[in-house]
């Protein structure tokens, strides 16, 4: 499998072949950001606050993070985003990456370049602390309105769709805070109904696959 495809949106995703998984949905990386990370949770929090404290599961290629600052000064929010990730891309991986398109190229540079675990203000309307810690390790006193649950599909990864790591998760969102996932499996939705969360099922972005906003109760 080649490291760097171009999905159906014409935006590119890397595949792992440790987790034997793609970054994003072949199906369009920018689509998926969109539908599941930006409208289901950024822009539906932007209904209650303009001030928003986001968590990312996973950093990746930045894709998420990326659309996200410019969301918040299109629509100028203040953002907090603290993201995990315990397996950084390489340098390599991150310039063969086509989101460096105009005005966008020096901000994906920069959300990859900053110091680990220094909370950094990109811009008057975007903060980033990266962690590089798994979610499991993760320990914070924050409490978050957003959780972008971007890991790798539970085939691979199991043990991040369990009822346990739910539970961790829901300890750091706030009552009526979002848990957004592109992940709509019969089991994955049980478990964060265990862990406390009201399920709602939406309509993905291919008329197909539902996607997921889990509710803090
Ligand atoms: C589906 S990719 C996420 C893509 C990313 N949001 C993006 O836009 O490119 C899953 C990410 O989770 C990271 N990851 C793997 N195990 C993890 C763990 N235990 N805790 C947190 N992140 C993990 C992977 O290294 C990978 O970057």
């Amino acid at each position: 499998m080649e490291r760097v495809r171009i999905t159906d949106d014409g935006f590119t995703t890397l595949f792992s072949t440790e987790f034997n998984q793609y970054y994003h949905s072949v199906r369009g990386a920018l689509d998926e950001t969109q539908r599941v990370y930006i409208e289901l949770g950024l822009l539906a929090k932007m209904q209650e606050t303009n001030e928003i404290n986001i968590l990312e599961i996973g950093f990746g290629t930045g894709l998420n993070a990326l659309v996200t600052a410019l969301e918040a000064q299109k629509n100028n929010l203040t953002v907090q985003y603290t993201t995990l990730e315990p397996f950084p891309i390489s340098e390599e991986d991150v310039s063969s990456l086509n989101y460096q398109t105009g005005a966008e190229t020096d901000l994906l540079q920069k959300l990859h370049h900053v110091k680990w675990h220094e909370n950094i203000e990109i811009s008057p309307n975007f903060s980033l602390q990266k962690v590089n810690c798994t979610l499991q390790e993760f320990k914070t006193s924050q409490l978050f309105d957003v959780v972008y649950y971007d890991a790798f599909a539970p085939s691979s990864q199991p043990e991040l769709w369990t009822v346990e790591t739910f539970t961790h998760v829901a300890s750091f969102l706030k009552k009526g805070g979002f848990l957004t996932t592109y992940c709509s499996k019969t089991v994955v939705r049980r478990a964060m109904e265990q862990a406390g969360f009201k399920v709602e099922k939406h309509i993905g972005i291919w008329g197909k696959r539902e996607v997921v906003r889990a509710i803090k109760l």
